[in-house]
């Protein structure tokens, strides 16, 4: 039988050699994520810069230094979580991804999912954020709702918050909720997968009688 991190594996190696859209022809590398196969968050942000098509791993840049410390703000390492993102390879120029290339990526996302099955999805910025939300990320970032049985939190990008220093404070703030929205999810989930038991039944009365 295949564990989950067989599964996870066998999953990011398929990837390396994916031909779905024509972002296939300018990559350097595929970047399919990375982080431990429990992790209970994954982080999705939108498509790999200069740096993550050079190296294959996500958020290695700036961007990445200020995803780690918003992560150490919470008591968190960069290791204890997944990190990817909504499109796998860079597109030319660090342009935005288009809908045709979110589209031919989303059965690698949605497999990653299926396997990672964390209690709390955290979107980086507003095409990983469209995945779930059709509001703007400004009027609903750091408000999370369920989607099934997962959380989903949408923030900032970190690079949003490299370009406009304002948004800085609202991007820690809304970090800041993660702890007790972890908390939360993890009780629910062992809710869920704790039966609950039927009270013991009432002694019978020995009638002696
Ligand atoms: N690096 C990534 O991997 N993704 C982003 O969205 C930005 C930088």
């Amino acid at each position: 039988m295949t564990t989950r991190a067989e599964a996870l594996a066998l999953l990011e190696d398929r990837m390396k050699d994916c031909q779905k859209c024509p972002l296939a022809q300018t990559r350097t590398r595929v970047v399919p994520g990375e982080g431990p196969v429990d992790a209970e968050l994954v982080f999705i942000g939108e498509a790999p810069g200069f740096n993550e098509d050079r190296q294959g791993r996500p958020f290695v840049g700036q961007a990445g230094q200020l995803l780690t410390e918003l992560l150490q703000s919470i008591g968190l390492r960069r290791q204890d979580v997944y990190i990817t993102n909504i499109v796998k390879c860079r597109p030319p120029n660090n342009r935005d991804p288009m809908p045709n290339e979110i589209e031919a990526c989303r059965p690698w996302l949605e497999s990653q999912l299926e396997v990672l099955a964390p209690l709390v999805i955290c979107t980086l910025g507003r095409h990983s954020m469209g995945r779930y939300f059709k509001m703007s990320i400004s009027r609903i970032h750091g408000q999370p709702a369920k989607f099934g049985d997962v959380w989903v939190m949408p923030f900032f990008h970190p690079a949003a918050a490299l370009h406009n220093q304002a948004l800085r404070p609202a991007l820690f703030a809304d970090f800041q909720k993660l702890p007790a929205l972890l908390d939360q999810a993890r009780a629910e989930r062992r809710a869920k997968s704790t039966p609950v038991k039927e009270p013991p039944p009432e002694p019978k009365q020995l009638s002696l009688f």
